[in-house]
């Protein structure tokens, strides 16, 4: 414990405040594993990687970062053996239940994106309160993907554009990539300056593909359950070293 903490110390005196990335996404990778590796039920990987969330989502808090999103479940995800699919859809809702306070406290703003009409209606109803009783807070926005994937969310957006269109509401030649981010479930949240993926793969499995287009990726082995405050740090000293030319000199 004593250790973690000068461990932390050391690398949070190596951030510079002012510079910090506004908005960070995460994969939330490695879970499974992590639990393989340990003799225990992928499920015991998952609920390691909730509390590796919260320690983030605090760790963002605390450092002033304006939003985080985060990938909890694509819409890849539902081929996954029934028992694993049942515990991931509960587990959002498990963690309102006993979290909500706690991000009110803090002034943390709750998001959610995906396909969110295609979940149970208990978890709509969970994700229905935690928006509503967080809409008027002003600190950090805590977005959650579910039942999400990139590419359905570009299509859904054109299609909103080509209905508009027809309707006359809106000029084909209006339509610019501003117009379009309008169109995204993102829609609002700053540009996402930092995408960490955790658990040693290199790819983005269909997250926020428009959105990701100049972010500064990151990539660590360390798998998500063993993701601590420390891990996220690093990420951030990385980012802080790196030169963002977005295709000038
Ligand atoms: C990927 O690891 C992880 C997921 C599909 C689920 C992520 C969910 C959490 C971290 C739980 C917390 C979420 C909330 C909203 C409380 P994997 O299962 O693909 O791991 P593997 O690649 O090692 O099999």
């Amino acid at each position: 414990m004593i250790f973690e903490r000068i461990r932390k110390n050391r690398l949070l005196k190596q951030i510079d405040p002012h510079h910090l990335p506004q908005h960070v996404a995460i994969i939330m990778d490695g879970n499974g594993r992590w639990a393989k590796m340990r003799g225990l039920p992928r499920t015991a990987g998952h609920h390691e990687g909730g509390k590796s969330l919260v320690r983030v989502l605090l760790a963002c808090h605390e450092l002033g970062i304006k939003a985080l999103t985060v990938y909890a479940f694509s819409t890849e995800n539902w081929k996954r053996p029934k028992e694993e699919v049942d515990y991931l859809m509960q587990l959002p809702g498990q963690y309102i239940d006993r979290y909500l306070p706690m991000v009110k406290e803090h002034n943390i703003k709750m998001n959610f994106i995906g396909h969110l009409d295609q979940l149970s209606d208990e978890l709509q109803e969970h994700i229905r309160r935690a928006q509503e009783e967080t809409r008027e807070n002003t600190g950090l926005i805590f977005t959650i993907a579910l039942n999400y994937g990139a590419r359905s969310e570009i299509l859904e957006a054109i299609k909103a554009l080509i209905k508009k269109a027809n309707e006359d509401a809106i000029d084909v030649e209006s339509i610019d990539e501003g117009l379009f981010e309008q169109h995204l479930m993102t829609a609002g949240l700053p540009p996402i300056d930092l995408m960490i993926r955790t658990s040693g793969e290199v790819r983005l499995s269909n997250f926020l593909l428009w959105q990701l287009a100049y972010t500064e990726l990151y990539f660590t082995k360390v798998k998500w359950p063993d993701f601590h405050e420390y891990e996220f740090y690093r990420a951030i000293i990385d980012y802080q070293q790196r030169h963002r030319r977005y295709g000038g000199l």
